[in-house]
């Protein structure tokens, strides 16, 4: 048999996208660096569809008709340039080298940019939904010529998710890197939702009083709202799950240091250098980092405190209330920040992605799935050259109905001694945009003061130095 597409590298991740495509009916062919994992995968999923098994490069390749297309599904880094190093010598101009993992977008370019020299089309491709996305229909974020995604795009189509209209979250999104960009950014979106939520549950927690179970419930009450999210919806599972060896809430027994691989890191680090604050995203990076600080941490146990303030039922009733306001509006202050640092990208590496589409192929199986993406698609298929989501009337409006509770969240926060790093994050920079003058003009005035660096006036053209040492009068620059 030939097959219509092939994976190499059947970890759990590529064996599931494996198994998703022969489940739509592809014929499969079927590799990893040790043969066992592919006979495994026969041996337990055979039934699924049509696999060719192959033990070699040259055969995985033989099995493929033409033009090949190869989805790569190695750990990011070293091993996918290994891989492609294998392989790339056995194809044949128009062929197609598919990376799955979440490889950072500037490798991705670089890649894409040294195969097109030998006429092979390298898509770096976003996928995201995990081990039961990949299985069931993930959100695919391809990017590359737009001649792969003609031979491509069909496929990928039909295993990704749908939306709730029937929509396949997959688009191409750009050229080279585009698509690895726009999946780091969403998983840098994806640290934002993940701290935002955890704040909301740290205030419920240790403002409001409320035991992990009557959470769960909050936050199931909240699912079926403008909040409605697959991480809402796991939030309640995890919070409601009890330790089977000590009767405990299962939140109480892990240790409180986050882990990451770093995707969120490099959204931070590349926003840094397109100069996009996506102050939200950073947050939640450094808020990770400092739960993992444990010698500091344990150190700082002793530091003095705000004394407790219990709420009374009523009050903490209210209280989840306005919590709830807040998660709302910091959660549309770091979309409107990703969003921004997806158009920074764009603009910088000319890839003109339709931010539009990407919200639309992020509605259904992606780790940030949510009713709320769909607003995102219909502000921007409204208005395509939207400044932010900021300028959306309807979220303008949302935003302005809960800053008042937002604010009384930060209060009690503040006042009770409870970090909430992202809502605080998000209403300075929502209070930013309002601002009609900043106090930058005094930053400029300092920097001009020491270094000379120059300022421009309110009322006139040019840049003018004032002479600081001297007399202080004004000279144009
Ligand atoms: C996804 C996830 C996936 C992975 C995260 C975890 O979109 O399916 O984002 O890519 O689970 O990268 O990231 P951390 O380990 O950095 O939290």
């Amino acid at each position: 048999t030939t097959a219509q597409i092939g994976v190499t590298g059947l970890a759990v991740m590529g064996r599931n996208l494996a198994r998703n495509f022969a489940r739509n009916g592809y014929a499969v062919a079927l590799h990893n660096r040790t043969a066992a994992r592919t006979h495994d995968l026969v041996a337990e999923f055979g039934e699924e569809g049509v696999f060719v098994p192959t033990e070699t490069a040259k055969e995985f390749v033989a099995a493929l008709e033409r033009p090949r297309r190869l989805v790569v599904m190695v750990k990011a880094g070293d091993p996918t340039d290994a891989v492609i190093q294998e392989f790339a010598p056995l194809l044949e101009p128009g062929d197609m080298i598919i990376d799955g993992g979440n490889a950072h977008f500037a490798d991705t370019r670089r890649r894409e940019r040294e195969l097109r020299e030998q006429g092979i089309h390298f898509v770096g491709a976003g996928v995201s939904g995990g081990e039961e996305g990949a299985l069931r229909g993930p959100s695919i974020m391809p990017g590359g010529s737009e001649e792969s995604y003609a031979a491509l795009g069909p496929m990928l189509e039909k295993i990704s998710a749908k939306a709730e209209d029937g929509a396949p979250c997959v688009t191409h999104v750009g050229p080279d890197g585009a698509g690895h960009f726009v999946k780091m950014v969403h998983n840098g979106i994806e640290y934002a939702d993940m701290q935002l939520i955890a704040e909301a549950y740290h205030l419920l927690r240790d403002v409001a009083g409320y035991s992990p179970a009557q959470i769960a419930d909050i936050f199931r009450t909240w699912n079926t709202g403008r909040l409605d999210s697959y991480l809402i919806e796991i939030t309640a599972e995890v919070l409601s799950h009890v330790d089977a060896a000590t009767g405990k809430p299962f939140v109480d027994v892990v240790q409180d240091r986050a882990e990451q691989k770093g995707t969120g890191r490099w959204t931070v680090q590349i926003a840094l250098d397109l100069g996009v604050p996506v102050s939200g995203i950073a947050e939640a990076v450094f808020a990770r980092a400092v739960s993992g600080h444990a010698e500091l941490r344990e150190a700082s146990r002793e530091l003095a405190g705000p004394s407790a303030r219990p709420l009374d039922d009523a009050a903490a009733a209210a209280f989840a209330d306005q919590v709830e306001q807040a998660l709302y509006a910091s959660k549309i202050v770091s979309y409107t920040q990703g969003f921004q640092q997806i158009a920074a990208g764009s603009e910088e590496y000319g890839w003109d992605i339709d931010l539009g589409a990407v919200a639309s192929i992020w509605r259904g199986g992606c780790i940030i799935r949510a009713a709320f993406l769909d607003r995102i698609r219909a502000a921007y298929d409204t208005r395509p050259d939207l400044p932010g989501l900021l300028s959306d009337g309807d979220f303008a409006r949302e935003i302005g109905e809960a800053q008042d509770d937002w604010r009384a969240v930060l209060v009690q926060a503040t006042r009770q001694g409870v970090p909430a790093p992202g809502f605080s994050a998000a209403l300075a920079y929502y209070d930013a945009l309002r601002s009609a003058r900043l106090p930058a003009a005094l930053t400029q005035g300092q920097r001009d003061f020491f270094g000379a660096h120059t300022y421009r006036r309110v009322d006139r053209e040019g840049s003018f130095h004032t002479l600081w040492g001297g007399d202080r009068s004004e000279v144009e620059a």
